[in-house]
Formats: C-alpha cells, sequence, structure tokens
C-alpha cells in the first residue's frame, strides 16, 4: 500500500476520512489510544414543574408552577457522544484488518467495560483475547478510594484460529523468585502476563516528546512485536506523539499514523526528524525539523485539519 521507498505515513486529518480510504484487510495491527470526552460536551438541565401558588411559570388555565430542576445529564450525554464518536471509526478498523490482523484499544478503568460491549458487538465476542492491565505508580494518592493506577488494553483478533501471536519474540521479564527456579530459568526470565508493570514516560527521560498523553515506548514495542511481522503494516489512527510509529519502525515494520491536532503533528515532525522514508499527508513538517530532504510531501487527499 506504501509506495516504494516508504517506511511510514503521517496523515493530518480526521481518522474516520483516513480509515475510509484504506483497502480492507491491508493492515496487519491496529493500536489505539483513543482521547477520552472527544464527543461535544452536552449539559442538560432536568426540569420538573409543580403546582404552586407562587410559580414561575403560568400554565393551563391560568395555573401557576414552580420550576424544580432535578439535575443535569452531563455524564451520560457525554458518555453517549463517545461512544457515537468511536462506533463508526471500530467498524471501519475491524473492515481494514488482515483476516490474521489484531487490534488494541487503549482505554481507562471508566470506559472499558463499555467499550468490550462495542468490540464485542463489531468484531464478535469469540474475537475477544485479552484484556491487558498496564499498572504503573505514578501520581496523586486519592484517601477516599484505591487509588487507580493502571489503564486497560483490549486485544481483539479478526480470527481467533487464526491470528499472529509471537510468543518467542516477546521480551521476558525476572522472575519474582528467581531462587526457586534455577539459574537457567532465572537468567532467560519469563513471559510477562496480562497484567503489565511498567513506568510511564519519565520526565527527564530522552524518550518523553512533551505530549501530555504519550505512551511509553516499551508497551508499544511489546505489542508490536508480539501481534506483528517483520515487514507488516501498523496503524494507529489516534496517534498523538507517534509512539507506535517509533516502536513500528524500530521492529521493522512499516506504519500509518493519524493525528488531527496540529500540536500532535509537530511532535511527530521532531520526532521522525532525520528518518528516511516518511511520507506526510495535509502537513509540511519542515518548519518543525533541522534537516528536512528525505521525507516526501503530498498535499491531503481528504480535508486538512486546522486547530
Ligand atoms: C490519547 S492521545 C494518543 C497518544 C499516543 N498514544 C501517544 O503515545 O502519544 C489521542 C490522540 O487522538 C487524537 N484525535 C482525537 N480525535 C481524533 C480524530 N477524530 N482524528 C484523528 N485524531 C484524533 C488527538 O489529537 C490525540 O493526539
Amino acid at each position: 500500500m506504501l509506495e516504494e521507498g516508504v517506511v511510514g505515513e503521517i496523515h493530518f486529518a480526521d481518522n474516520l476520512q483516513v480509515l475510509e480510504t484504506l483497502p480492507t484487510g491491508s493492515i496487519d495491527l491496529i493500536y489505539i489510544d483513543p482521547p477520552f470526552n472527544t464527543g461535544k460536551v452536552q449539559q442538560r438541565t432536568q426540569i420538573r414543574t409543580v403546582r404552586s401558588a407562587e410559580g414561575d411559570r403560568v400554565g393551563f388555565q391560568g395555573r401557576r408552577y414552580q420550576s424544580i430542576v432535578v439535575g443535569t445529564k452531563r455524564f451520560s450525554d457525554l458518555f453517549d457522544d463517545y461512544l457515537a464518536f468511536l462506533e463508526p471509526r471500530l467498524v471501519e478498523a475491524h473492515r481494514v484488518l488482515a483476516n490474521h490482523g489484531s487490534l488494541y484499544l487503549h482505554v481507562d478503568y471508566r470506559e472499558v467495560h463499555y467499550c468490550k460491549i462495542l468490540l464485542d458487538a463489531i468484531f464478535g465476542r469469540e474475537c475477544f483475547l485479552n484484556e491487558i492491565i498496564w499498572a504503573y505508580d505514578y501520581g496523586g494518592r486519592p484517601k477516599n478510594k484505591w487509588p487507580p493506577k493502571h489503564d486497560n488494553i483490549l486485544l481483539y483478533v479478526k480470527d481467533p484460529s487464526n491470528y499472529v501471536f509471537n510468543t518467542d519474540e516477546i521480551d521476558r521479564i525476572p522472575y519474582m523468585a528467581p531462587g526457586l527456579v534455577g539459574p537457567e530459568k532465572a537468567a532467560r526470565g519469563k513471559l510477562p502476563t496480562d497484567t503489565w508493570w511498567h513506568t510511564i514516560v519519565p520526565t527527564n527521560s530522552t524518550e518523553k516528546t512533551g505530549y501530555p498523553t504519550q505512551k511509553p515506548l516499551g508497551i508499544l514495542r511489546r505489542i508490536v512485536q508480539a501481534s506483528s511481522r517483520p515487514g507488516a503494516m501498523v496503524l494507529d489512527f489516534f496517534a498523538g506523539s507517534g509512539t507506535t510509529g517509533m516502536a513500528a519502525l524500530e521492529k521493522g515494520r512499516r506504519f500509518i499514523l493519524v493525528d488531527n491536532n496540529l500540536e500532535a503533528m509537530q511532535v511527530m515532525a521532531r520526532r521522525f526528524d532525520g528518518i528516511d522514508g516518511i511520507r506526510w499527508v495535509g502537513f509540511d513538517p519542515s518548519p518543525y525539523q533541522s534537516g528536512y530532504t528525505q521525507g516526501v510531501l503530498i498535499p491531503a487527499s481528504v480535508e486538512p485539519c486546522g486547530e
């Protein structure tokens, strides 16, 4: 799908528009980390009226009514919008996935149950493989509940009888009690389970791009290594700082990234500066790069986004 010599394509566009241009079955692996609350925030105030001589409203036959605010439906509306926003994108994601392909959906603990139901409907329950818990230890600790310190990553495959899972290539982790397993096993380490302990991107690390929702490369490397083969096409249509593209490059895969936020494009321009064979669609990275010579800039085939 990518031209000869192009290893990655980065689009400045609404992801639904780009998804609709991708051929059916053309993508081997999708990772997405959609932002919460992308839909319109609506605040609908519910009012109940009761008969009252001092009421502020006059109704049938001159009767007076008092309005009482019974609540606002801010959250349910916001939530409906979120799922309505995600659904057409997930339907497209399913369409563009190859038969052996996998989708990782990264969400937080407040949304995961609703997203699971949505994905069960789109992929089929039998295509659900794992719920990965990414556990970290960072940030404040509320005193009135268990401090939430994890994200959830749902893994679905297009065909549960034929999908890529490279067990032997997954990075191994130390045993908790290495003394119990013998020196050979201890040196080799063990396979991670569905619970991944991994630090967030450290503030002072070279990995840090400054993009507020940047995810660690270590998480993406593991996903790319486990669920795609060298040369595979990896898609992230909520790209942010481009972590998925970096992991794909490191592991010898190709990638397509999409984001509709100018700040994300600027961060990606810096992050991919100096890397050969990146094709930019709808965005000129050169003002943000030191030596922009190897890339290919082409005009957007879909409407570019403005901020
Ligand atoms: C949580 S961030 C992704 C962070 C990313 N995983 C990383 O490591 O940097 C979600 C991204 O989705 C983008 N986004 C939201 N709505 C979008 C849309 N309709 N089309 C394309 N990108 C969108 C936002 O601009 C934001 O950069």
